[in-house]
């Protein structure tokens, strides 16, 4: 089926923007002093800008950076109206704080974030360009931010169009610092009503920007999965307008952080990039081309004197971006960039504030409609995997046809309001773990599997013992969605062989058990007990005589040993890399030492021996327990603690922990 296309801007609301534009020019009254240093543009249409005391220029209060994520405060900003003739009008009449300005397709309405008291959360507010008829959008318990409007959605069901925006937001009772609830993307109808949440990455998820063609990129913040991966960065991704197909965007080259994504007329993709993070996010320009995204990076700006903030379209090759000063204290101005000659101009400056966020108030194609079969009634979708031997560089030239036996799904349990704030740097325990189940892979490395939906999940594959050899995520399906890929990730260029593989001619494994009924295993409840039948007996671990005191005999243990034992397993192998564990590396069972001891082998693998770090050789594996002491592991024992170490190895479940329940308007 395809959508039909909404392409001529609508008149709708009775002012063109012709009118409007005149109305601009006539509001004199109003008009806030500035000062027009370039003139080489000519400014052929109404901006609509965010100004910002120029005092704050110093993080926010309470800003706990993990060296990614930008503070991006904005409180006490205010949206003004810009004319051609660039003098400019106060459009946040009532507000404390606005910002984020996003024009609708037909040129003639605003929605943006606002505050009508400090106290408040922000939220996603419509208007007309003119400052009028003002009304909320996005219900009062989340903090809202960047609205955009959306393309339609058509869905099998109703034959209507849906016109919506999407935009970022966290709820929860206590949002705290970052280490809280995390950003993700929703979308809403302009009339409030039929809230849905797009992504289900347990990080933070920001800066939307829909593409011509419909899909939404944005910037997602990864951190890494097992422990010595890749550190943290801030990426572009994309999802269709749904939340389903989410991928990777880009090649990955650059800066570690790249955000705040926009596209050219041209088809230039265009961030802003850098390699530490700043409170105000600026960085340099860097673009990739929409037509080969993995393979077109290229810097826009290397620019030691001044960085960049928040680009977004005007027309052909050129942009609005904010620059300020590389260093000290430097006022914020909008001005035009043209992403071919790479030239920058003013074109818009107020004393004594910031300008940032500028945005241009003309029409403009609606991007293509997209139609969908994801439907909230369901609460399952479907992953198929075409080829598990099918890799990136780092794995695939290991891989041996029959080494991936299963793979499995875990689910990321989001934090609870008011939760911990996260460990900074590295995923391993900051996100709760549960099994959604595991399931067989084909001889020629398929699967097809059922999974719930909307749920933050991660993918790994198992080898004959059960241990994960690669960990992929945050993935997630969305309701009925069925999401296929090829393998681990192989050159994203390539279309694959057309194969009828095992795993599609027959149903799909179906693991989907309902929440509650999810395991999760816990030192505490879990481990525990069977280190204490096998391992902690007196004479052995758990006597005085031993390297690795675990003082479990008593019964039951106090919660004191408990811990105890916790720590000195989870204890760090050496000062020098805190990731590595002496017995166990928290989210990877095959590197452990414990793992190698109870299997009596060492189980790492060629991937895992990376240049610098510690050889596995040096460790020497006695099968424990030795033979003719203690009682034997049973094999489920052996998968229960590889289970437990993929997972992170928690020492207990997080109290209060669910499902996150989505806030809809009454
Ligand atoms: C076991 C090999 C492997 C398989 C099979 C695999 N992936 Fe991945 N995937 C990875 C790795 C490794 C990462 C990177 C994780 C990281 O950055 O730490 C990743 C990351 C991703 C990401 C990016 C996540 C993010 O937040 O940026 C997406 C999307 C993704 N995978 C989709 C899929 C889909 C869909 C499938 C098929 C069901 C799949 N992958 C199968 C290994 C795999």
């Amino acid at each position: 089926m395809t959508a039909p296309q909404e392409r001529r801007p609508s008149m709708r609301g009775g002012i063109s923007l012709r009118n409007a534009a005149v109305w601009v020019l006539a509001g004199a009254l109003a008009w806030l002093p500035a000062r027009c240093p370039g003139a080489g543009f000519t400014l052929d249409a109404p901006l609509v800008v965010t100004e910002m005391a120029v005092e704050p220029q110093a993080p926010p209060a309470g800003w706990t950076s993990n060296g990614l994520l930008r503070a991006d405060g904005f409180e006490g900003a205010r949206l003004v109206l810009v004319s051609t003739q660039r003098q400019s009008r106060l459009l946040s009449q009532g507000f404390v704080s606005a910002c984020d300005p996003n024009v609708s397709f037909d040129g003639l309405r605003l929605v943006f974030a606002g505050k009508k008291d400090p106290g408040s959360r922000w939220r996603i507010w419509e208007m007309g360009i003119d400052g009028e008829n003002v009304k909320a959008i996005s219900p009062e318990n989340q903090d809202a931010r960047q609205p955009i409007h959306a393309c339609t959605l058509f869905t099998l069901e109703s034959p209507e169009p849906w016109f919506t925006i999407v935009y970022s937001a966290r709820e929860g009772a206590e949002l705290g610092p970052p280490g809280g609830p995390k950003a993700n993307l929703y979308s809403i109808k302009l009339n409030g009503r039929e809230l849905r949440r797009l992504t289900f990455n347990p990080w933070h998820n920001s800066d939307p920007f829909q593409m011509w063609d419909g899909r939404v990129i944005y910037a997602g913040e990864r951190q890494a999965l097992e422990p010595g991966g890749a550190p943290g960065r801030v990426g572009l991704h994309a999802i269709h307008v749904e939340g389903a197909d989410m991928e990777f965007y880009g090649g990955g080259q650059g800066g570690r952080i790249q955000h705040m994504p926009c596209a050219t007329e041209r088809g230039q993709v265009v961030f802003v990039e850098a390699a530490a993070g700043r409170w105000d996010g600026a960085g340099q320009l860097a673009g990739v081309h929409e037509s080969r995204p993995h393979l077109t990076y290229r810097r826009l700006t290397d620019d030691p004197a001044w960085v960049y903030l928040h680009p977004s379209p005007w027309k052909d090759s050129l942009l609005l971006v904010a620059r300020r000063p590389a260093k000290g204290a430097g006022v914020w101005e909008a001005g035009v960039f043209d992403t071919e000659t790479r030239r920058f101009e003013t074109v818009f400056a107020s004393p004594g504030r910031h300008v940032a966020q500028a945005v241009s108030v003309r029409p403009r194609p609606r991007p293509d409609g997209h139609s969908t079969v994801v439907d909230p009634k369901y609460d399952t979708g479907i992953f198929y995997g075409l080829n598990c031997y099918d890799a990136d560089a780092a794995l695939g030239p290991h891989l041996r046809t029959g080494m991936v036996k299963r793979v499995r799904f875990i689910e990321g349990i989001l934090p609870s309001a008011g939760g911990a704030p996260s460990k900074a740097g590295s995923e391993t325990l900051a996100t709760a773990r549960r099994l959604v189940g595991e399931a067989p892979v084909e001889a020629d490395g398929s699967f097809n599997v059922e999974t719930p939906a909307d749920t933050p999940l991660l993918v790994q594959t198992l080898d004959e013992r059960g241990l994960a050899l690669a960990t992929c995520g945050w993935v997630w399906v969305k309701p009925r969605e069925k999401r296929g890929c090829i393998g681990c990730h192989e050159d994203p260029e390539r279309i694959p062989e057309n194969e009828y593989v095992l795993a599609l001619r027959r149903p799909s494994n179906r693991l989907a058990l309902p929440p509650d009924q999810r395991r999760t295993v816990t030192f505490r409840d879990d481990i525990a007990p069977l280190l204490k039948e096998h391992c902690a007996t007196a004479d052995c671990h758990g006597g005085p005589d031993t390297p690795l005191a675990m003082p479990l005999t008593a019964a039951p243990p106090s919660e004191e040993s408990l811990r105890r034992t916790y720590q000195a397993l989870l204890a760090p192998r050496d000062g020098s890399n805190p990731e590595e564990g002496k017995y166990v590396d928290a989210g990877r069972a095959r590197t452990s030492w414990l793992i190698w001891q109870v299997f009596g082998a060492d189980t790492s693998r060629p991937w895992d021996r990376k240049p610098g770090t510690a050889a596995s050789a040096a460790r020497k594996t006695t099968p424990m327990p030795p033979a003719g002491k203690g009682k034997p592991l049973r094999a489920e024992d052996l998968r229960t603690l590889a289970q437990w170490i993929d997972l992170g190895a928690p020492y207990d479940f997080p109290q209060g922990s669910g499902k996150p329940k989505l806030a809809q308007n009454p």
